[in-house]
């Protein structure tokens, strides 16, 4: 029986007592960070998707692309009965593996996963009207709270795909966490699919992430609006600025938010209050670019063993088709 669903796993943001605590870890070290999944309120959704959009911003529309090329050949490959997309946001990249599945009639389920409930119940209705042959079941929630829900589920052949190169935004060591949880959540002859941005000249990745239209800026500094939102907080934004550079040595892209007057910041619902000086930089994500080949050997390494590599004519992005 084909079903529409959207389960809400805990909340990310409202699961458990130590809420926020993480916003406390990152703003008393030194130098100062925040998690990245701060972005991601309903507005931080929306200008991900205008960033998506942007002439400078290159991965969406390179992935894109080789998605249109390929994913017949992905769909025949794999023949997956289940699809399962980490960090879905408004699926529309997907459309190219749902149209190919369509095509052969193998899938029975869709289960797309992300933070943000308002953009995939949206994305969850509109996919229901458009493909009434396969079940669409969303699920709220973090990735290791998806994951271990998948877990006790399971399925003939499942494919998990994580695109857009969102695993460049883990630090190495938590990417390899991810990379188990998600082998863990495979059986033998299931198969994983990853998008990836690759290694290019520092002037292209840089204009990526200091777009001339400032949806950038916006995106970043709209964290400071979430968490005064979230845990009333004092911020104003006002007294930063967004800040882009290229790290050649690690090849990550550091986002920084860039504070240039001296003040003190509270977060009542935290009962935290921090000091910034002028000149401090608050460290908001990494993103990480990649090489193929030492990617492939991090995905055996966690017993996932590469079938097919496909990128663009530029070999700006690359998207590796996996099997466990
Ligand atoms: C979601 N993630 C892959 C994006 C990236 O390119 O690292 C987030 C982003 N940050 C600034 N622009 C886009």
């Amino acid at each position: 029986m084909v079903t529409t669903s959207l389960k809400i796993l805990t909340h990310p943001y409202q699961s458990v007592k130590n809420d926020g605590q993480d916003v406390i870890q990152g703003l008393t070290q030194n130098p100062k960070s925040l998690p990245p999944k701060y972005f991601y309120d309903d507005h931080g959704s929306e200008l991900f998707e205008q960033i998506c959009e942007l002439p400078e911003y290159y991965p969406t529309r390179t992935e894109a692309w080789i998605l249109s090329q390929y994913a017949d050949e992905i769909a025949e490959i794999t023949g997956a009965c289940e699809l399962v997309e980490l960090g879905s946001g408004s699926s529309t990249k997907t459309l190219f593996l749902l149209d190919a599945y369509q095509k052969i009639a193998s899938l029975c389920r869709y289960v797309p996963i992300d933070v943000s409930g308002g953009i995939l119940k949206a994305s969850v209705l509109k996919l229901q009207e458009k493909y009434p042959s396969f079940s669409i079941e969303g699920l709220v929630g973090t990735y290791e709270q998806a994951l271990a829900k998948l877990e006790s589920t399971s399925s003939p052949s499942r494919m998990i795909f994580f695109l857009g190169s969102s695993m460049g935004n883990f630090a190495s060591q938590d990417s390899e966490d991810l990379l188990r949880r998600i082998s863990q959540t495979l059986n033998p002859g299931d198969y994983f699919l990853l998008g990836i941005d690759l290694q290019k000249p520092e002037d292209i990745l840089s204009a990526a992430y200091n777009d001339s239209q400032g949806v950038t800026a916006a995106f970043n500094l709209n964290m400071l609006s979430h968490l005064n939102w979230r845990f009333q907080g004092n911020f104003d934004p006002s007294f930063f600025t967004h800040q882009a550079i290229y790290n050649q040595a690690d090849a990550q892209i550091e986002m920084y938010l860039h504070c240039h007057k001296s003040h003190w910041v509270s977060l009542e619902i935290l009962d935290f209050k921090i000091f910034f000086e002028a000149g401090e930089k608050i460290l908001t994500e990494i993103s990480r670019k990649f090489d193929l080949a030492i990617m492939q050997k991090d995905l055996e390494k966690q017993g996932l063993k590469t079938l097919k590599i496909w990128t663009d004519p530029k070999q700006w992005f690359g998207l590796i088709l996996c099997q466990a």
